[in-house]
């Protein structure tokens, strides 16, 4: 293989775009957009494979850049992604479990319309609805769910990777807003509750189609077998020390979506 290919594939992406014009034109063609992973740690190489393209559009997207870099020149490009095993339907088990706790946290990202028009701190049941979002937010969609991406999945790859950078500080940004709700109810400031709880669902309604779409299918392209086992152990106990969450969070879920505003 050519150097200059290992070498540009190496290179981060950031340092691309600024020295050469019409690379991050190539990559909004194919709906590669770097402006999310503003870190700009993420090299040619891990954005190509993280978005899994198939191997024509592969070719093509870093033809196109090599083409920007070297205009007189052609090149035989190697292909970069694995070739897809696992996409939706089709995750594997640890991964699969993930993307079903997000239909949960996503019911409840759902009601914040409702309850952000509606909500008045002068009645006592609302300030009670807050308290009980935030509890499911701390208790499920972050101790139960984030610490599961944190502490286990995102441990199998490499922490320098901006795209789990990214996720991460989503994690800490939502833990502010959180805090922000909850003290909002103390103080019964309702405009400041429903300001936070529409970042907050702003927040994790981008991060978890991310999380589905594009992050969770390369990770499970990029585990082997003994990885995804050991994975799901790692994912069962967790379940299996807490055993009454998942169906306590489903009917504390469902009252939301019965509460009368
Ligand atoms: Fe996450
Ligand atoms: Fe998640």
């Amino acid at each position: 293989m050519d150097p200059r290919i290992d070498k540009h594939l190496n290179s981060n992406i950031k340092d691309l775009i600024n020295e050469f014009d019409g690379i991050q034109q190539a990559l909004d063609k194919f709906e590669i957009g770097c402006a999310p992973c503003s870190l700009g740690t993420c090299k040619l190489k891990d954005v190509v494979g993280i978005h899994n393209l198939n191997a024509e559009n592969e070719k093509e997207l870093i033809s196109q850049i090599f083409k920007i870099i070297y205009p007189d020149e052609i090149f035989d490009i190697p292909r970069i992604a694995q070739e897809k095993k696992n996409t939706g339907n089709t995750m594997s088990p640890p991964l699969r479990m993930l993307v079903n706790e997000h239909i949960l946290i996503k019911r409840v990202l759902a009601l914040a319309p409702k309850i952000t028009e509606i909500l008045d701190f002068s009645i006592p049941e609302h300030k009670m609805l807050i308290l009980d979002i935030v509890d499911f937010i701390r208790s499920y969609a972050d101790k139960y769910h984030h610490s599961k991406e944190e502490d286990i999945l995102f441990k199998y790859f490499d922490s320098s990777l901006d795209i789990i950078k990214v996720m991460i500080s989503d994690h800490v940004q939502s833990r502010s807003y959180v805090t922000e709700m909850f003290n909002a109810v103390e103080t019964g400031n309702t405009l400041i509750a429903k300001n936070n709880l529409i970042y907050y669902c702003d927040l994790l309604t981008e991060h978890i189609n991310k999380e589905d779409t594009i992050l969770y299918p390369w990770m499970d392209n990029n585990l082997d077998t003994k990885q995804v086992g050991k994975m799901y152990s790692e994912f069962l106990s967790i379940n299996n020390s807490k055993p009454e969450i998942q169906g306590k969070y489903e009917a504390i879920v469902n009252s939301f979506e019965n509460f009368k505003l």
